[in-house]
């Protein structure tokens, strides 16, 4: 490990005790020289969420773990959700899964599942406890494209109008599964998985836990705002997420093979991009997911 204080580093905090560069004014520090199979000092973990803080999206570059070692580095950032999504044979993801446009033979295909994340959102929104953090490391890349975007939705709070700030300051939100399913065009839940993930009611405006700011709480797992009729909610929705998603709250990571990524759902909307050849080029990805807390 380099240790090597950050010119982000301001006077009042720690030197980072590793190298990190912002790579965005939105969101986004890549990090070098630490690698993530080896066990992970106290130190080091609170050096990670103070940039996690920081940063909001956290690039480790040029890692290489398995899907044990995946496993083994996030159990130190909390506890890792189950998902509710199904492997083709039915059985539901792994703890530790793959998110790959790549079929059951193992070749690419259009029809990828993970179409879904396309659309703007934010990790298990449909949960009454919804994440905290997700975790992509890159297996297989693209030559080109497929990248990912995150949108700050604290910037993308700040800056509304007096007005809207006020207008939506109480309202809830219901986020589903079977919405999530319905917005991105996918086949209907299961009576099982419906049941197992109930429809769940959030805050419109959330408050970020760790760090007091207020964020625009949306994405494609949301159903309506509680309350409104449906055109009403669907336009503010949309008149919302378009602010929020501007491309000057956002950023677009490109992908290195070895990226390690971690970034923060409290504050950030995130959406893969279909930027490269779907049905042809290789995209292969294993993820895990950290529990939150209950958003207020
Ligand atoms: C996710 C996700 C985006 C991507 O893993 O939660 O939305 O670019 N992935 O694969
Ligand atoms: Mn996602």
């Amino acid at each position: 490990m380099q240790l090597a204080s950050s010119p982000e580093t301001s006077a009042t905090s720690a030197p980072y005790p590793f190298d990190i560069r912002r790579i965005s004014d939105v969101a986004g520090a890549e990090i070098f020289g630490v690698d993530l199979k080896q066990p992970v000092s106290d130190t080091l973990k609170d050096a990670i969420m103070r940039a996690f803080l920081e940063f909001h999206v956290l690039v480790f570059r040029g890692q290489d773990l398995t899907k044990d070692e995946q496993h083994q580095f996030s159990l130190n950032f909390g506890t890792l959700e189950h998902h509710v999504g199904r492997l083709a044979d039915g059985t539901p993801f792994p703890i530790v899964h793959t998110v790959t446009n790549l079929d059951a033979d193992g070749n690419p295909t259009e029809k990828t599942v993970a179409k879904g994340n396309y659309h703007w959102h934010t990790d298990k929104s449909y949960h009454a406890i919804p994440s905290l953090m997700s975790m992509l490391h890159a297996k297989e890349i693209p030559p080109k494209g497929g990248d990912t975007q995150f949108a700050n939705t604290r910037m993308g709070y700040a800056s509304l109008s007096p007005a809207m700030k006020e207008r939506i300051a109480d309202m809830q939100v219901e986020h589903s599964w079977e919405a999530s399913r319905r917005n991105v065009g996918a086949p209907p839940p299961s009576e099982e998985q419906k049941r197992e993930r109930p429809p769940v009611t959030h805050p419109l405006v959330r408050t970020h836990p760790d760090t007091g700011d207020k964020t625009i709480y949306l994405g494609h797992h949301v159903s309506h705002i509680v309350g409104l009729p449906k055109d009403e909610s669907d336009a503010l929705l949309e008149e919302l997420t378009e602010h929020t998603t501007q491309p000057k709250f956002t950023y677009t990571h490109q992908w290195r093979q070895g990226d390690y990524t971690m970034w923060d759902n409290r504050c950030l909307l995130h959406r893969a991009r279909p930027n490269y050849e779907v049905g042809r080029d290789r995209r292969l990805l294993h993820r895990t997911v950290i529990i939150g807390t209950k958003p207020y």
